[in-house]
């Protein structure tokens, strides 16, 4: 089949704006639960999730990674580089999200403190995008988070320079060696170049997927003082 075959409609449903919560950050939460199964409303939608899930499975496909979203930076000259992330938390201050500091977007972030990430929901037909500054996480949180992750896991934060090129797969497993040996018998800490960043949203896009493309978009933008402008964006 042709790349430019491949088309779907959307058809699940549709967003009014009765439908949206005024805080962007709880409408985010609602259609995350709902993407996550956690909290389904109405019986349709239900049932399409269900089914979504039932073929996914039969298909021999593993749960999608819904937290996961594209992260868009770029360099001080405006050039642009985007990757997968994932979500690792979400509160008033904006969305969580943890790397190396030293890597590529690390870098990028402190030439160019702004960044916008997408999520993309297929099973929902439904798409978020937001942006706005960055700011790197208090060490503390870092720490925290760093803390709960497998030791494997933090061991290999210290063993990857990520970004940096590495000459094959045995230097990168025999960094990981060394550290496992260095750190044997003790808690492995966190790396200085190690930590989490937070998103503070200047804008929030909610995009649902309706028949013919003419889908339902609605804008968040952030207000001087308080509150959000929202506004029903031509798809
Ligand atoms: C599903 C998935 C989740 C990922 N999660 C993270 C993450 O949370 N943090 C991270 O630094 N890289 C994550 N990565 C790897 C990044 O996409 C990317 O390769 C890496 O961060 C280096 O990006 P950079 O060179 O642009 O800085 C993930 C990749 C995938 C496919």
């Amino acid at each position: 089949m042709s790349l430019a075959d491949i088309r779907r409609e959307y058809t699940l449903t549709g967003l009014s704006r009765s439908d949206l919560d005024p805080d962007p950050i709880a409408q985010f939460r609602k259609w995350f639960d709902q993407a996550t199964g956690a909290r389904t409303s109405g019986r349709v939608r239900k049932f399409f999730i269900s089914l979504y899930k039932a073929l996914l499975l039969a298909g021999g496909a593993e749960p999608m990674d819904l937290n996961a979203m594209t992260l868009a930076t770029a360099d001080k000259e405006g050039r642009p580089s985007a990757r997968i992330v994932l979500l690792k938390g979400l509160d008033e201050r904006g969305f969580v999200f943890f790397t190396n500091y030293e890597s590529r977007k690390g870098h990028e972030l402190v030439e160019n403190p702004a960044a916008a990430l997408v999520f993309y929901w297929a099973g929902q037909e439904r798409e978020v995008t937001v942006a706005g500054p960055v700011a790197k996480l208090p060490p503390a949180e870092s720490e925290a988070y760093f803390t709960s992750r497998p030791r494997g896991s933090r061991i290999a934060a210290w063993a990857s320079r990520q970004s940096g090129v590495v000459a094959n797969r045995e230097a990168l497993e025999s960094e990981w060696k060394r550290y496992e040996t260095e750190f044997s018998g003790k808690d492995v800490p966190l790396p200085p170049f190690w930590g989490g960043y937070v998103l503070q949203p200047s804008r929030i896009e909610f995009w649902q997927g309706r028949p013919n493309r003419l889908h339902d978009r609605f804008r968040y933008t952030r207000q001087a003082g308080n509150g959000w402008l929202i506004e029903r964006l031509c798809p």
